[in-house]
């Protein structure tokens, strides 16, 4: 487990960071949320050490339909008022992006009072209702501020929360006094050891960071499309520069988390139609210093360098550092490439595609003036029929994906209409 490239534990960590960089309310909610529903999980004793560990991820991410839908009228008021919208498109990352699919209703059901739940035909309410718990816990106990014993849960049994929950809550704090732990600070370790202890599969350890990293750039689709082209153009090229299997995990790794820090870039500049002002363009290339913060210290240091470094230039022109040809390894510019590869091929807000002598002529054009690497620019342009149809296949699977998601949004939020605007 030691000689893993990525393991389980790094998995929680960007996960952690990546929300706490996007909205600190909103992570340690997730935490603290996460972190209950695995106490009341683990007091039920029937499930394995991986599935905790996944439950505990599903806890931390139960609200990143917000990653989406914004929430610029509160938390609070999101987790009170206008539940659905957030609790939809939650539903749907972890339904069609994540390794836990199977799982996603209890996303989508979190808000859902229990007095309701007889009408839904799921495995999955009785965790549903943990969750709920976990939740409102969180919410009502610390976010509103109204103390962490008094007697909302009694109050509320079985019509917003099941006795079964308050029950299963209970019995976990009387074993595991889990509640001063909280309070303490000291549940961070534990979990952490949680995630030290358990092997996820590299299929459980990408789904979860492709969940992540479709979930932020879902704000913007050309965005989506970005990441997955330069992905998988960073791994056709990989294959042709004959690089070693070890590598191309790098490769892939760091090319999928390359723009994780357009988080914070406002989508008025991810989006705008036209070529950004010099202002602008400053805050979009904090990208890069965002995506090297997020994994800097957690990821194997190979696949932050990728990651971080796919703006740099061989002659010291790029950003953020200026980093010069000698420095930057065979990895890095593969991703660099990649990187520019996808943007000439790809469509933008202030641009067309390019047609295929063109994007040839402007890679090889920088790679004669030193930019890039011309070894790289070499396979490129050699191979570059068989790179695109490799990706079209995959474009047009995602464009589905990315598609079907939105549509049935509008389908299930037709659904949960009437549930708008009640107090839960
Ligand atoms: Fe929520
Ligand atoms: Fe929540
Ligand atoms: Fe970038």
């Amino acid at each position: 487990m030691g000689t893993e490239l990525v393991s389980a534990k790094d998995i929680y960590n960007i996960v952690r960071r990546t929300m706490g960089v996007m909205d600190a309310k909103i992570q340690l909610h997730g935490e603290i949320t996460g972190y209950i529903f695995y106490n009341m999980l683990k007091a039920e004793g029937q499930y394995t050490s991986v599935e905790l560990a996944e439950y505990v991820l599903l806890g931390m991410l139960h609200d990143v339909g917000m990653f989406k839908t914004g929430y610029k009228e509160g938390i609070s008021q999101c987790e009170t008022i206008n539940v659905w919208a957030h609790s939809i498109y939650g539903y749907l990352f972890m339904k069609y992006l994540s390794p836990v699919g199977d799982k996603a209703e209890i996303i989508l059901y979190h808000h859902l009072p229990y007095k309701l739940h007889a009408q839904i035909k799921s495995k999955y309410m009785k965790i549903t209702q943990y969750l709920t718990l976990a939740d409102k816990m969180d919410v009502f106990m610390r976010m509103e501020g109204h103390g962490m014993d008094q007697d909302y849960f009694q109050r509320n049994c079985d019509i917003t929360i099941s006795s079964k929950a308050v029950e299963v809550f209970q019995s976990a704090q009387n074993s595991y006094n889990f509640m001063d732990r909280l309070k303490s600070g000291e549940y961070q370790k534990e979990v952490e050891n949680l995630f030290g202890a358990v092997h996820f599969s590299e299929k459980q350890k990408q789904g979860f960071l492709e969940m992540l990293v479709y979930a932020i750039d879902f704000r913007s689709q050309q965005t989506v499309i970005h990441t997955m082209s330069t992905k998988t153009f960073a791994l056709e090229l990989g294959r042709l520069m004959h690089v070693s299997a070890m590598d191309l995990q790098i490769l892939y790794y760091g090319s999928l988390l390359h723009d994780i820090g357009k988080i914070v870039i406002p989508l008025s500049i991810l989006e705008a139609p036209r070529r950004l002002t010099d202002e602008e363009m400053k805050v979009m290339k904090a990208h890069v210093v965002i995506t090297d913060k997020i994994l800097r210290g957690i990821m194997d240091q190979r696949i932050v360098n990728v990651a971080a470094r796919h703006h740099e230039k061989l002659d010291g022109t790029g950003y953020p550092n200026g980093l010069e040809g000698g420095e930057l390894t065979e990895l890095e510019r593969i991703a660099a490439v990649a990187d520019i590869l996808s943007a000439l091929y790809g469509k933008r807000s202030y641009k067309d595609s390019f047609p295929p002598e063109r994007v040839k002529e402007i890679l090889q054009s920088d790679a004669d003036q030193g930019k890039i690497c011309s070894e790289v620019v070499k396979a490129a342009v050699g191979h570059y029929d068989e790179i695109i149809q490799n990706y079209e296949r995959q474009r047009n699977e995602t464009m589905e994906r990315y598609i079907d998601i939105t549509n049935q949004y509008d389908s299930i939020y037709a659904r949960f209409k009437e549930y708008e605007g009640v107090m839960f």
